[in-house]
């Protein structure tokens, strides 16, 4: 192990990002090792293993991991690496296990990590074998809201801090309802992207009337969406908000509308406003008049890969990443509400989303222009309103003035150089928690 590299990829003052780390080999195997091996990371629902003894087959980073629910009902992130020689011990996607049994040797493992059974513990390891020391490789686990997020690091700080302020917007999707969210799928696809461009573009509101032109253009003329231009957009009383490495963009608005999501059209209107007054009181109730009735988280990331709700994008390589697209209803909905917004977000996302499509374009052709050489030695620009954010009365984080800003990339990429200089989680810095979080809801929903 040599010494640690320093980075210094972003110019803060002049928005300016050296490409290389879209592309660089080693710049990436640094990225494994100082952000997805200590940073929490989300890997899955709750939902998605609701019994004891389910388990659901994730990934932290590039490393297999199994999220278990033992005879007790403890969640677990299992590396799925047997001990002996390093098979992986599960195969399949899900389902219900009390065990796992290495198809190699045959070592069998409780679902809790403990190694329970070897072949020949007696008459070929003389009973010398130390049993208790050799069980699955485990991370930590913590919930939000049923979002369950893992980190191999011992010395990280809780959830709760790590996401900080961040939540005071989360809850406004993931912490409504008493009966918490339900996770649907995963679709799963490969891109030829690096991971970073997609956390980039969840702040990057000023591609849309552009990029999305001609889906906007068919959404507006057979649903009867708004049409979106510069202006609007210009105008719009919407924020960004960055938190910890977390980007977040919210409506500020109080017209009793229903917050958007994808499946909202002129026909399914009524649905959603039904919806939205019939729970309103649960959710004031839950999360205080301000964020339940003005606050509506929009896109957003969670530090370091965990974007659009519940979409895990797995980096496989500098210049691929595989996406695994949820869709996160409110487990209480209504059935043709949680049916309207299942086939809302594929239209829109999901490998054969329109809007998908356009921005898996862009994503591509960022990353392919990290790869030439002329290209590299000139840096991306990100200048867009700079100095223009800061501390807000009302909102947590550091907000930005307008809702077109690059403000939340430009700290992203500063939140990885802290990671990326760091050499424990206590060189990484973190913001204290100040928002007051009114209401009945909590962490863990
Ligand atoms: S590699 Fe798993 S039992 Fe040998
Ligand atoms: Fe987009």
């Amino acid at each position: 192990m040599g010494a640690t590299r320093q980075y210094v990829v972003i110019d803060p003052s002049a928005g300016k990002i050296d490409r290389r780390i879209f592309s660089e080999q080693a710049i990436y195997d640094d990225e494994m090792e100082k952000i997805f091996g200590r940073a929490w990371l989300m890997i899955g629902h709750e939902s998605l293993v609701p019994a004891v003894d389910d388990f659901f087959h994730t990934y932290m980073g590039e490393d297999p991991v199994m999220l278990t629910r033992d005879g007790q009902g403890q969640l677990h992130a299992l590396l799925n690496m047997c001990r002996h020689r390093g098979n992986r011990v599960c195969r399949v996607d899900d389902g219900n296990a009390k065990r796992f049994t290495c198809t190699y040797h045959g070592w069998t493992y409780r679902n809790d990590g403990a190694l329970e059974h070897v072949p020949g513990e007696s008459e070929a390891y003389y009973d010398a074998l130390d049993k208790p020391s050799l069980g699955l490789i485990e991370a930590r686990v913590e919930t939000y809201a049923g979002i369950v997020f893992a980190t191999w690091a011992k010395d990280a700080p809780s959830l709760e801090a790590y996401l900080g302020d961040a939540r005071w917007y989360l809850d406004t999707v993931f912490n409504r309802r008493d009966g918490g969210m339900q996770a649907l799928g995963p679709m799963k696809w490969l891109e030829p992207v690096n991971w970073k461009t997609l956390v980039d573009n969840c702040s990057d509101n000023y591609h849309v009337p552009t990029s999305h032109l001609s889906s906007a253009r068919v959404q507006s003329r057979y649903l009867g969406r708004p049409r979106l231009s510069h202006e609007d957009q210009f105008a719009s009383p919407n924020k960004h908000a960055f938190v910890n490495g977390h980007s977040i963009t919210f409506r500020d608005a109080d017209d009793n509308a229903p917050r958007y999501v994808h499946g909202v059209s002129k026909d399914t209107m009524r649905l959603f406003q039904e919806y939205h007054d019939t729970t309103m009181p649960e959710i004031e109730r839950r999360l205080g008049k301000l964020r339940a009735r003005r606050v509506q988280l929009g896109n957003h990331s969670i530090f370091p890969n965990g974007i659009l709700g519940l979409r895990l994008a797995l980096p496989r390589g500098p210049l691929k990443t595989e996406f695994w697209h949820f869709v996160l209803v409110d487990r209480d909905m209504p059935e043709d509400l949680k049916r309207v917004i299942r086939i809302g977000s594929q239209a829109n996302n999901g490998a054969a989303g329109m809007f998908e499509q356009d921005d898996v374009d862009n994503w591509r052709q960022v990353t392919a222009a990290s790869t030439s050489r002329l290209g590299r030695r000139h840096p991306q620009d990100l200048s867009m309103g700079i100095g223009h954010a800061g501390l807000h009365p009302d909102y947590p984080g550091f907000v930005s003035e307008r809702y077109i800003s690059e403000n939340n990339q430009r700290l992203f990429y500063r939140r990885w150089e802290e990671f990326m200089n760091a050499d424990s989680w206590a060189a990484i810095p973190l913001d204290r928690i100040t928002a007051r979080f009114d209401g009945t809801a909590t962490l863990r929903g």
